[in-house]
């Protein structure tokens, strides 16, 4: 039986995972019954479940069986899925739609969670042919809470810790079809930082601006200042976004106010980019400022690092994929300026993050992901737990300890 037959055997039951989440969505790092339905899932097949990990994460150890030679280096492989849903109200009208009023999985992590447990499923029967282990890391809070690095600090690298780590995302993210998997060794996301710029002028009336310091015209300024960190300050071969999504001043036509408030995303795949744009916006802002006789402060917030897949471990995930869904459905992925934070793991560890293309359109299945009509193809979920069990078999198989090249 090759590795895609075992998933489309317990086809049933991965659908039935993803409907049950589905049903139940769940916040940020408040995966409780997500985590409850795991950690027992997991017992059930026999696998070592500590529960708790970073909050409401869950991670199971499963011991490969097959003998080895004594004083053999064991490898270990993990593989991460995120439980978290969206405060999205669902408008997909499914008969297993969202039960909690305004939540809902509006990007597809109950897939994953389904995937990694018919992963976990179809491993866990096979344990007595292979050496190693395989590490199943269900984390919550991937949506801006950090779930990743809750775990990370909790120990979900330790005892054993992984050689490699795998993760993969549904959707039509990253121009992959369906039923296609879609893999990019280096960058493939940016890191996801945000800033306020807060403007203290001096309010007045409308008709005497002379006597006024205008935060509004200052704050206009600032903003078309800032697209010269892009297109000016940063090399125009470094992938990067400065965007300003929130202005908020002023009460009434005639009133200049007091101050001014900006909100913004800061998004680039260098590591050290970073610091550098938050130097360029605090210059900007407060040069700006200081020029117009106002006075602007700058909070700079850094939130998920760049997702980085290690070029090796990629390609060797590939070709694991490729033996299950062939070669000509394995597409190189484009990169995008989302955030996510399995990057948090692969700073640690050498891992790729892969897309796995679930839209249909012939199904009506074409929404992007955060859409209140965001669905996933179920027919394609064993496809991803097959390419996650025929990858750990692959990384387990080879001889020795995983050292990098
Ligand atoms: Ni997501």
């Amino acid at each position: 039986m090759t590795v895609r037959e075992r998933a489309k055997a317990i086809e049933d039951k991965i659908i039935a995972w993803r409907r049950e989440v589905h049903r139940h969505p769940e916040l940020m790092l408040d995966t409780v019954k997500t985590a409850a339905l795991v950690s027992s899932a997991l017992r059930e097949m026999g696998i070592e479940v500590r529960e708790g990990v970073g909050g409401n994460g869950v991670v199971g150890l499963l011991r490969g069986e097959a003998p080895s030679t004594p004083g053999e280096a064991i490898r270990t492989i993990a593989l991460r899925a995120d439980m978290d849903a969206l405060p999205v109200k669902e408008e997909t009208g499914l008969p297993f739609a969202s039960e909690i009023p305004g939540l809902m999985h509006a990007c597809g992590h109950d897939a994953h969670v389904a995937m990694l447990l018919g992963a976990a499923k179809i491993l866990s029967d096979m344990r007595k042919e292979f050496r190693g282990n395989v590490k199943f890391i269900f984390q919550p809070g991937e949506e801006g809470a950090g779930g990743a690095r809750l775990m990370i600090e909790d120990g979900c690298l330790e005892d054993p810790r992984p050689d490699a780590i795998i993760g993969a995302h549904v959707g039509s993210l990253w121009n992959v079809g369906n039923g296609q998997a879609g893999f990019r060794p280096g960058p493939l996301m940016a890191a996801s930082d945000r800033f306020e710029i807060f403007i203290q002028g001096k309010g007045g009336h409308g008709a005497a601006p002379h006597a006024s310091v205008d935060p509004v015209v200052v704050g206009s300024h600032i903003v078309t200042a800032l697209q010269t960190i892009v297109s000016r300050a940063i090399s125009p071969t470094e992938p990067a976004v400065v965007t300003v999504g929130v202005i908020q001043a002023g009460t009434a036509n005639n009133i200049i106010p007091d101050t001014c408030t900006m909100k913004g995303t800061v998004r680039y795949m260098k590591r050290d980019l970073g610091p550098y744009i938050k130097k360029r916006i605090t210059e900007i802002a407060c040069g700006v400022a200081a020029a117009m006789r106002a006075e602007a402060k700058v909070t700079y917030h850094f939130g998920y690092p760049p997702l980085v897949n290690d070029e090796d471990l990629t390609n060797r995930v590939r070709a694991s994929a490729a033996k299950v869904v062939g070669e000509e459905n394995v597409v190189t992925a484009g990169m995008t300026m989302g955030g996510e934070d399995m990057a948090y793991y692969l700073e640690k560890i050498p891992g790729t993050f892969f897309a796995i293309g679930t839209g249909n359109e012939a199904k009506g299945i074409m929404y992007p992901n955060h859409h209140p009509k965001f669905d996933v193809d179920e027919d394609v979920l064993y496809i991803g737990s097959a390419i996650f069990v025929q990858a750990c078999l692959d990384f387990l198989g080879e001889e020795g300890p995983y050292l990098r090249k």
